[in-house]
């Protein structure tokens, strides 16, 4: 089985939704950012709390999230699925193949870092 890290960067105001629509797809783990990016736009023309935005770099939220025996594509149909506005700026998706995983209490590696024992 291989490991891989999902990174969804995305709007702030997706992230509650986005949490409990992980959570309903059994991701176990997450790490949240509060970022700042640009894309194509260069941040020009997209809208933050109901406002343009004067400047090239806009609130966003990055989630990272490491799979092994979830499907990949399941995570991306969710975050997809979630994040779609249809407006410039509904976000990126960067998916990673990862080496190893580490758990520090046990010092287990790989799956078995990621993989609930009891599930
Ligand atoms: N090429 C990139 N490299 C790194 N981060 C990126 C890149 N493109 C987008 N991002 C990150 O994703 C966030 C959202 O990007 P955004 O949705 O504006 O992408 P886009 O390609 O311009 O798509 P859209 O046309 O829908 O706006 C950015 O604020 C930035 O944090
Ligand atoms: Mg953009």
């Amino acid at each position: 089985m291989s490991i891989t890290k999902i990174e969804i960067i995305t709007r702030p105001e997706k992230l509650e939704e986005l949490k409990e629509a992980m959570n309903a797809i059994a991701v176990a783990g997450m790490t949240v950012t509060q970022v700042y990016g640009c894309g194509l736009q260069k941040g020009h023309k997209e809208i933050y709390r109901g406002k343009e935005v004067a400047i090239n770099l806009v609130p966003k939220v990055k989630v990272e999230i490491v799979i092994c025996e979830v499907p990949v594509e399941k995570v991306l149909e969710t975050a997809k699925r979630v994040c779609r506005t249809g407006n410039v700026g509904d976000g990126k998706i960067f998916v990673y193949s990862l080496d190893n995983a580490v758990r520090i209490r046990t010092g287990e590696e790989g799956e078995s870092a990621i993989i609930d024992p009891k599930s």
